[in-house]
């Protein structure tokens, strides 16, 4: 039993911040942005924009080119490490979207989400039971960047991506090969701890209850990253998950029509073009108008690439995914 794309969608925030817009926050300019990192927009939630509302809108783009109602659907996968509810936000979506069948839950794997939401999805699938899975990927890390960090508040942007994955016979499955990781040992490099609120904080509330136990309450840090090390994890980690990928797809690099990256800077999605010797013109890259999306990043460009016309059926795409954990893996796809 193999499973297909049948349909894909994306919303991004209203509010678009310039290179420009972020020299008056902190002390940077555009020339240092764009040359480091090719960015030069990000879109960030405001005006009662939510994750909830990003990742309704794009599923219901989705399910228009699936050709679907949202009673068609069996599962919701909402890839994501920004819920709007901690305990999940993919139930919420099910019910805005009228998925009155579906089971729902998140899966968080930071910048790897999706294309781990995209196998995960074909496992259902492929196990029995599932027909049409709504895979989502959405991120919004302006919730939880310091914006006094001038190293980090550059490179992020908050949106929203998705795909329909359909039960299909093996001649025509769209998952092709994959290879997945992680290294835990690698979190200290990029995290978002959630840390316990102060002890001061703490012993006040226990003073005004007189001297019983009051356990913490947990406070999110921003998000921190060491970008030298990230850079040459990606540079080194992401090409071998793309090489093991195809070999187990049985194609190589030839076979691609399209490499699509998570999209984090373009100097490492030339790095990791090169290393696999893939031009730059089958490289797909929408950095510059949104900035690092996160788990949105890869449906939201493969989104603007199919509706343009430039991936089309029958293409071959190399995906990667790769980012906190850390986290990393690449899946080749057929459209
Ligand atoms: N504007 C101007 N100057 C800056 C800025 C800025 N926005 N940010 C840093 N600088 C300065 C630094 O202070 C430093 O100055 P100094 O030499 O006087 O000390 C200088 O520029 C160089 O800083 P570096 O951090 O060494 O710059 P680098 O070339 O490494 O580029 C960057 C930084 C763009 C962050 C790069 O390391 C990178 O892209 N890394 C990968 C990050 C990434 O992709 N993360 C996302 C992973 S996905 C996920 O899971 C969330």
């Amino acid at each position: 039993k193999g499973s297909k794309l049948v349909g894909c969608g994306s919303a991004i925030p209203k509010l678009s911040l310039s290179n420009d817009y972020l020299s008056k926050i902190v002390d940077t300019n555009d020339e240092w942005i764009s040359v480091r990192t090719g960015i030069r927009n990000r879109r960030v939630l405001s005006d009662g924009e939510t994750i909830t509302s990003l990742s309704v809108e794009s599923s219901q783009k989705a399910l228009e080119m699936a050709n679907l109602k949202p009673k068609d659907i069996d599962l919701v996968l909402l890839c994501t490490s920004t819920p709007d509810d901690l305990f999940g936000s993919a139930p919420q979506i099910q019910r805005e979207l009228g998925c009155t069948k579906a089971l729902a839950f998140d899966i968080t794997a930071a910048c790897s989400g999706f294309v781990l939401g995209l196998v995960t999805a074909t496992r259902y699938i492929k196990g029995g039971g599932f027909q049409n899975v709504l895979v989502v990927g959405a991120d919004a890390l302006s919730r939880y960047v310091d914006w006094t960090d001038r190293g980090t508040c550059i490179l992020f942007g908050d949106g929203a991506g998705a795909v329909v994955l359909q039960a299909a016979s093996d001649d025509q499955d769209g998952l092709l090969g994959f290879d997945f990781h992680s290294d835990g040992h690698g979190q200290k490099h990029l995290h978002a701890l959630v840390g316990n609120m102060d002890q001061k904080e703490k012993s006040d509330g226990v003073s005004s209850n007189g001297s019983a136990f009051l356990p913490s309450r947990a406070v999110p840090s921003c998000l921190q990253m060491n970008g030298k090390e990230v850079f040459r994890f990606a540079v080194r980690c992401v090409p071998q998950a793309v090489e093991a990928a195809l070999e187990e797809a049985g194609l190589s690099g030839h076979d691609l029509d399209w490499l699509l990256l998570h999209q984090a800077n373009q100097r490492i999605l030339d790095a990791v073009a090169e290393r696999l010797q893939i031009p730059s013109e089958r490289v797909i890259s929408n950095l510059a108008n949104y900035g690092n999306t996160s788990a949105a990043s890869i449906p939201l460009a493969l989104d603007e690439a199919v509706r343009s016309g430039k991936v089309k059926p029958g293409d071959v795409l190399a995906t990667a995914g790769f980012g906190a954990g850390l986290t990393w893996g690449s899946a080749i796809i057929k459209w």
